[in-house]
């Protein structure tokens, strides 16, 4: 079992943040060195006293051993827990490792308070803190998964670990995980019965993979794959689906795997949330955008030929499983799609991530996991606090009033994310027109995009009439008004009912 083994120097606050991510992730917590204070009846300043550290030590190594059995935890270790080799492969075969590191100033103002527990600082703290510090320094530094815990809460602290490890538990619409890992890491899940739906083309690339790792657990094979494309996102399709199911008797205790990009996953959990009344459904994202955006949240669905996504269910998937790798035989233009949905991430909430963006496309190449770790918990952030899109999770909307009337317009020529890098620069200008937008926020979203390969103006041939239509009978518009999510500066949206919408589809004309 995978346990989260919290670490680091004294007084970084091991044990409180690891209180809070336990909370947070819905898993049991334990303190290390608790457990050893328990099983030897006596507190750990006796045990040093009357025992000297090496029998100590011994005490850590044999507690640390026991957890072998234990359900997945948060596991805070006290400061020197893995000096020893042998406990440090333990805990890196049993789980991960994030380091808790902070200033001396941090340390001190902590540790003054409560130095009486901690016998290795006993006496002149400030000394006793730096030479350990010292001595520790280069151990500290070659554990790679770390976290700063300085000036921050303890619910910040375990967010950032969250997002380090792209790990989160949503329970405002469903309980489920979302797990950025392997996909071998399925077989942790419960399932019964399962099935893995494919697109064609994910079908030839992973889908063996997959069905090794479901056989591996001692379930029969059992798949359907369906024709890849925006234009199969339909009823058929979904007909498709629900007969495959019948045939390879699924019942409502099955659990389909959607192995796919977002029309994939869209369609699958939709099929899934109508079977049989609704039965669990897993999703294994395998586009960029799937990862960072389709898969979480909930909204399943297909789409008609007046509109995208019309006919719809929310309907959250019980697992969701993003495995970096598969991006690796994902066309380079995909990716790039999937970054306008990252780069509409950090315009609204996390300036960070939209900087990173910047970067370039080789560098997001290289670093695919952070990119996809921090995306999503954006997403994950807004969607937990407004499931059912009542408010902020309107936001997540930015770029996409334009952009979808003009990715039905373009009949799906245009990728999602590319229309959706058109309209977020059209939503932009039009927020600097009205005066909401900041200075100079429309060219940073416009170099941003562009210097991932993304389109940021509307094709010329495009007729605007039909655009505005489009606008129109998306599914998120009523008749008079239609809201906008509205860049205003980066890191923050605003919700604005517009009625001119001409005055929306100008904006790329003044380029
Ligand atoms: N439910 C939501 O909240 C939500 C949010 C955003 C977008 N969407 C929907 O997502 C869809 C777009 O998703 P998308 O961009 O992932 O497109 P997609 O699912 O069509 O995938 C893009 C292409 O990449 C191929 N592909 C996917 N993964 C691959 C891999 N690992 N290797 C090789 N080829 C691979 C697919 O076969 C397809 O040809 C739209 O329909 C949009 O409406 C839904």
């Amino acid at each position: 079992m995978k346990h989260i083994f919290l670490y680091g120097p004294p007084g970084t606050g091991k044990s409180t943040v690891g209180k809070q991510l336990a909370r947070n992730l819905k898993l049991s917590f334990i303190d290390l060195d608790r457990v050893i204070e328990t099983n030897a009846g006596m507190s750990i300043p006796h045990i040093m006293e009357q025992q000297g550290e090496s029998t100590f030590r011994d005490l850590e190594s044999s507690a640390l051993k026991n957890l072998v059995n234990e359900q997945e935890s948060i596991i805070a270790l006290g400061g020197g827990a893995l000096l020893r080799d042998e406990n440090r492969i333990f805990a890196e075969a049993h789980g991960k490792i994030i380091l808790l590191m902070a200033e001396v100033n941090t340390l001190l103002q902590r540790l003054n308070t409560d130095s009486n527990k901690r016998p290795l600082l006993a006496g002149d703290v400030n000394t006793k803190l730096s030479s350990l510090l010292a001595k520790r320094a280069e151990h500290y530094n070659s554990f790679p998964l770390r976290i700063h815990v300085d000036g921050k809460s303890a619910e910040q602290n375990a967010h950032q670990v969250q997002v380090t490890l792209g790990r989160h538990h949503l329970s405002a619409m469903g309980e489920y995980d979302s797990v950025v890992g392997q996909v071998s890491s399925l077989i942790n899940f419960s399932m019964q019965n399962p099935i893995i739906v494919a697109d064609e083309n994910v079908a030839k690339f992973h889908l063996e993979k997959i069905s090794a790792v479901l056989q591996s657990s001692g379930f029969e094979s059992k798949s359907v794959v369906v024709p890849a494309g925006e234009q199969h996102k339909n009823l058929e399709t979904i007909s498709t689906l629900w007969k495959a199911f019948l045939e390879n008797g699924l019942d409502r205790k099955s659990t389909v795997i959607a192995l796919g990009g977002g029309v994939l996953s869209d369609m699958t959990g939709f099929a899934a949330s109508t079977y049989m009344r609704g039965i669990n459904w897993i999703a294994v994202p395998t586009t960029l955008l799937s990862m960072v955006d389709a898969s979480l949240g909930g909204k399943t669905g297909f789409d008609l030929p007046e509109g995208k996504n019309l006919i719809g269910a929310f309907y959250p998937p019980k697992l969701v499983l993003a495995d970096p790798q598969l991006l690796n035989t994902l066309p380079e233009a995909e990716l790039i799609s999937g970054m306008a949905e990252v780069v509409k991430h950090g315009v609204i909430s996390d300036p960070e991530l939209f900087a990173l963006c910047g970067r370039g496309l080789d560098w997001v190449k290289n670093n695919l996991e952070e990119v996809v770790k921090r995306a999503m918990s954006v997403k994950i952030k807004v969607i937990e606090e407004d499931p059912y899109e009542k408010g902020i999770r309107a936001a997540l909307n930015l770029g996409h009033t334009v952009g979808h009337a003009v990715e039905l317009v373009s009949k799906f020529n245009l990728r999602h994310g590319e229309a959706i890098a058109i309209g977020m620069v059209a939503e932009a200008k039009y927020s600097a027109r009205v005066g909401l937008a900041g200075v100079g926020l429309v060219d940073a979203i416009v170099e941003s995009l562009e210097a991932l390969g993304l389109p940021i103006q509307i094709p010329e041939e495009m007729p605007r009439e039909e655009i505005i239509r489009a606008m129109r009978v998306d599914k998120k518009k009523n008749a008079k008004a239609i809201r906008f999510a509205l860049p205003v500066e980066i890191g923050r949206v605003e919700l604005v009912d517009v009625t001119d919408l001409e005055k929306v589809i100008d904006n790329w004309e003044i380029l």
